[in-house]
């Protein structure tokens, strides 16, 4: 069997979660690999709303396997928090969730460490979401992380080792901080993990694979905030594209099956850098409140704007996405004309890729269609989609070289229409 990969085309937010957990079914196993809670995955059923960070969007459906990946990073405090909250509502985690040995921990002082990182960055600061995140992968790539694996064996010496190097450090910076608080219920969240199955993923994986199980891969965060790929360095600390599914599982390439390649009808961003579509009138505003664009994890307003086509072909190109979901939809429901950006204007010429150096000075080329003026939000088929909403799909079919599959016309997990057109 091949691994199927599910991953954000855009700046994250694209409703990963919500589709996760709608294909689900027609697998046995869901898996993250990369990020770590900086994800917010929101999911929506039966009149309940859960938020996951850590925990796979699988978790929902019955008894399926949901693994958390060697490429993960994981803060056992924040783990324990989303661990409890699900099994308290009645959904039992321990024998489902399995968790690679290889995946690395997130330190109290990592957290620390990123809000310092931050602060000294003044204006030019990414906005992360303070998790953590670049500290800790930091630590990974140069061979001084602690993982998850690691809290079985000596556990005490290595913290002990990472918390006066961190440390060090935060005295460098000038860095006040206090880490009594966190560091306690991190530590409980220590203990916490040795209760679920501690696994080495790869062998998990290809295991699964070999005895015909299918496997769904969720990716976190977006292809235009990967590491190599985004528009660095205002991106996530992670390969986010289709091949960090590979190195973040222990998969081969050869094992990709369908890549499916999620985006909104519209574009938002979180936290700073270059958005070439980004609106700041009226229409930006409308979109925001329509789509309700704040973050799930720190409650910031997204930046909002026209969908990017360059942008989006240049992700579909990265990742190999065989097809595409359309969400959020419904969010333009009510206007009246829709725009598309399908070049950019750079110092007075054409630019029809994303540039090595994007800079505010980019002037988006827009396409301008017709909007649908029509209430999507209980739409069940295909068939019942107003024309100019499949004059829409046809445009981004045409441009981005890609079969719509799916489309997601509400939060709600029963808001989704699948496409059965010919590819
Ligand atoms: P993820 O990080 O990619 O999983 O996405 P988030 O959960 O951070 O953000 C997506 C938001 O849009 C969540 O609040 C979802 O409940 C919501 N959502 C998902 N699909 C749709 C949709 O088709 N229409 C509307 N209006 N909301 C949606
Ligand atoms: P999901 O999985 C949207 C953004 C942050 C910041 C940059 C780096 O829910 O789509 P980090 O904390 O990772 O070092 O922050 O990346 N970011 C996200 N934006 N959705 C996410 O995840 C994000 N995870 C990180 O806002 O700009
Ligand atoms: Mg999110």
């Amino acid at each position: 069997m091949k691994v199927d990969v599910l991953l954000g085309l855009q700046w994250g937010d694209e409703g990963k979660g919500k589709v996760v957990d709608v294909l689900t079914p027609r697998y046995d196993a869901v898996a993250r690999f990369q990020g770590g809670p900086n994800a917010g995955h929101t999911l929506e059923f039966e009149g309940q709303k859960y938020v996951l960070r850590s925990i796979p969007s699988g978790i929902f459906q019955g008894d399926k396997i949901n693994i958390i990946g060697n490429g993960v990073v994981l803060d056992p405090a924040l783990f324990k928090a989303e661990a409890e909250a699900l099994e308290a509502s009645g959904h039992s985690l321990k024998e489902r969730l399995h968790i690679s040995k290889k995946a690395h921990l997130i330190l109290p002082t990592h957290r620390i460490l990123d809000a310092a990182y931050e602060a000294a960055k003044g204006d030019s600061k990414v906005g992360t979401t303070g998790k953590g995140i670049g500290p800790t992968y930091t630590d990974k790539v140069s061979r001084n992380g602690i993982r998850v694996g690691d809290i079985l064996h000596d556990f005490n010496t290595k913290y002990a080792a990472a918390k006066a190097r961190h440390e060090q450090i935060l005295k460098s910076l000038n860095y006040e901080y206090d880490l009594t608080k966190i560091e306690q219920s991190w530590l409980e969240g220590i203990e916490y993990l040795k209760q679920f199955r501690l696994v080495d993923s790869e062998h998990e994986m290809n295991h699964l694979l070999a005895s015909g199980k299918s496997i769904l891969c969720e990716g976190a965060q977006g292809t235009m905030l990967d590491i190599d790929f985004g528009s660095y360095p205002f991106v996530t600390s992670s390969n986010t594209v289709c091949a960090g599914a590979c190195t973040g599982l222990g998969i081969a390439p050869n094992k990709i099956g369908e890549v499916y390649g999620i985006f909104k009808a519209y574009c938002t961003r979180v936290g700073s850098g270059p958005f070439p579509t980004e609106l700041f009138d009226k229409t930006g505003d409308q979109i925001c409140t329509l789509g309700h664009e704040f973050g799930s994890v720190t409650g910031r307003k997204r930046r909002c704007g026209w969908i990017d086509l360059v942008a989006l072909k240049y992700a579909i190109m990265i990742d190999g996405v065989t097809k595409l979901i359309m969400m959020k939809s419904d969010v333009l429901d009510s206007f009246e004309t829709i725009k598309a950006c399908v070049a950019y204007k750079i110092n007075g010429e054409e630019v029809d890729y994303f540039p090595f150096d994007i800079k505010e000075e980019v002037e988006p080329i827009y396409v301008e269609l017709p909007g649908w003026q029509t209430d999507m939000t209980k739409m069940q088929s295909e068939d019942e989609f107003p024309e100019e909403f499949n004059a829409y799909l046809s445009f981004l079919e045409e441009q981005l070289e890609v079969p719509i599959k799916i489309v997601s016309v509400g939060p709600d997990r029963e808001q989704t229409i699948e496409r059965y057109t010919e590819e």
